[in-house]
């Protein structure tokens, strides 16, 4: 039996989520994260009706395949049920209907709402006009912090640890919001960071200002080719197409690297390679048996992750 003392702790870190937005990472205190990763634990193999009669509404106005599919999924299997639409054009938007509006609207017809949008900033718009609890599912460049948890729930798992690690982020570090919500969260927690890109796709110098001011040890590398020796995990994005201004800047970049056996060979230990997937080419199909390859594990983590901060912020974690 759980003593008295820290049950009380774990009731009162429920209830803080109850009706709460999660927009940036940065709404979530360190004793948070550490809460949602605990209790996802729990919620793995629990498929209880606990969100029976709720209804959650996806507004994805950007593609998606796991963000919307395992959101839907955990409402499912907690007994909820989603409405909403997978592409904004069969959405009175495409008749000019503002986002502040939408969701003005929207939030009379659910109890909880996630959102991607294009634009950084559009899910703490939605936030601001809506009663109910708003989860960004990704907005631009800026956050995508339902991956963020679901990555760190994944690195816990295979490293038994999320502090003093050493990782490497590779790729797309400028435009890639996956890693800007991660990086800036594992570097609460003491891990060492190598940043590797092209020169033109560096991790944006506000992110990097942010590192450097709470004293995180972190390098730059420029060549994608080469990666680096010390690490124990390898954070690899997309190249980001849709966001880039000019196509002929992507042509330049877009096979700066891949990941593949042979590039691994040069460890001799195990490294873990994570993705938030969707890939194109930069992890080849031949890593897909390789003991560290955790792409499809975050990908299956997701929906755990997210049946319990669905829970959390509707009061109905047990
Ligand atoms: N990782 C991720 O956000 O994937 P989707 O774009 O398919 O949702």
């Amino acid at each position: 039996m759980m003593p008295a003392k820290e049950a009380r702790s774990r009731k009162g870190l429920a209830e803080s989520f109850i009706g709460r937005d999660i927009v940036s990472m940065r709404d979530l205190s360190t004793e948070q994260v550490l809460f949602i990763l605990d209790l996802a634990e729990e919620y793995e193999e629990m498929n209880e009706p606990l969100l029976k009669g709720r209804i959650l509404a996806n507004l994805f106005f950007e593609p998606s395949t796991r963000t919307r599919l395992s959101f839907q999924a955990a409402m499912g299997r907690l007994g909820g049920s989603c409405i909403g639409f997978a592409d904004a054009s069969n959405s009175s938007v495409s008749k000019g209907e503002s986002l502040a509006d939408t969701i003005r609207v929207v939030e009379n017809y659910c109890d909880i709402i996630v959102i991607r949008h294009k634009f950084e900033g559009a899910a703490r718009l939605a936030a601001d006009y809506s009663a109910r609890p708003v989860l960004n599912a990704g907005d631009g460049t800026n956050q995508h912090p339902t991956q963020t948890l679901l990555d760190l729930f994944t690195i816990r798992k295979i490293h038994g640890r999320i502090d003093d690690l050493r990782v490497a982020f590779l790729g797309d570090l400028r435009y890639g919001r996956t890693v800007h919500s991660l990086i800036e969260t594992l570097a609460r927690f003491e891990c060492q960071f190598v940043l590797v890109s092209p020169p033109q796709l560096r991790l944006p110098s506000e992110i990097l200002d942010d590192l450097a001011a709470l004293g995180v040890r972190c390098r730059e590398e420029f060549d994608p080719s080469i990666l680096p020796r010390d690490v124990d995990i390898l954070y690899t994005t997309r190249i980001q197409k849709e966001r880039f201004p000019d196509p002929i800047d992507y042509e330049r970049v877009k096979n700066a690297f891949k990941l593949d056996r042979e590039a691994l060979s040069i460890y001799d230990k195990t490294v873990t390679v994570m993705h938030p997937l969707p890939r194109v080419n930069e992890i080849s199909t031949d890593l897909d048996d390789y003991e560290g390859a955790a792409y499809f594990k975050q990908a299956k983590n997701g929906i755990t992750v997210r049946k319990t901060l669905l829970s959390i912020l509707l009061g109905a974690a047990q």
